[in-house]
């Protein structure tokens, strides 16, 4: 059984808070600001939850899968979606054992969904193997090696807390999957989990980004 099955109909919660809502618009920001996107463009999106990032991609046009090991997980956003009338597919399957074809899409993408993966270099050449010659990969997850990185290993002592499943990685170790077919790295969230709400705003994050590391880093592939 996964274990966001329990946390499936709170999840979202967490992006109507204020705190979590800039968190989204900032990773969403960096992640859109790396990886190019077009109208048609097949894209999947692994981890992909309850369809936060998947329903981004499908209102720029781009046609999208969505995977995940979650089955409530994947319930809540094939509400979300048909709510919106949004058609993306959204399939229960594990990363380390994607059911598609060689080269099947134009573009793969998965975000904060590294962390509970357990086969990582399993699931990172089966996203290599279904992206076709020439596309993108993009991964973002939480830097172990940032506050964040310290807050979330905090929250793993927390009862019920899905961190308590996680491992996080640094941007060294997600550069090393494949750093010969590596285009470019980003970080952001660079605002303080000790911060009080009203900071969590572009001008803190601007003015904290000096000098530090920031709690979510994304990497580029092109195969
Ligand atoms: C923190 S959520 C992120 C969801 C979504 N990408 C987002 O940004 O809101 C992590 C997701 O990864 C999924 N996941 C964990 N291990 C997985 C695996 N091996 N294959 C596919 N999905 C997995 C979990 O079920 C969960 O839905």
């Amino acid at each position: 059984m996964s274990i966001f099955n329990e946390t499936a109909q709170q999840y979202d919660e967490w992006y109507k808070e204020k705190k979590g809502g800039f968190i989204d618009k900032i990773e969403t920001d960096l992640a859109f600001a790396m990886i190019e996107t077009y109208e048609g463009m097949k894209i999947l999106d692994i981890g992909c939850g309850t369809g936060n990032f998947s329903m981004k991609l499908a209102k720029m046009g781009c046609r999208v899968t969505g995977i995940d090991v979650s089955q409530k997980m994947l319930d809540v956003a094939r509400a979300k979606a048909s709510q919106e009338a949004l058609d993306i597919a959204f399939i229960t399957m594990d990363a380390a054992d994607l059911k598609f074809a060689d080269n099947e899409f134009d573009a793969v993408v998965s975000m904060a969904a590294f962390e509970f993966i357990k086969d990582v270099k399993i699931a990172v050449s089966e996203i290599f193997r279904v992206v076709k010659a020439g596309g993108q990969i993009l991964i973002g997850t939480i830097n172990r090696e940032s506050e964040w990185g310290e807050f979330y290993r905090l929250d793993e002592v927390r009862e019920g807390s899905v961190f308590k499943y996680a491992e996080f990685k640094s941007l060294e170790e997600i550069m090393s999957w494949k750093p010969e077919k590596l285009l470019k790295t980003g970080e952001c969230l660079f605002v303080s989990p000790f911060a009080e709400e009203s900071l969590f705003n572009d001008e803190t994050e601007e003015q904290s980004s000096k000098g530090k590391r920031g709690g979510f880093i994304c990497a580029l592939w092109e195969k």
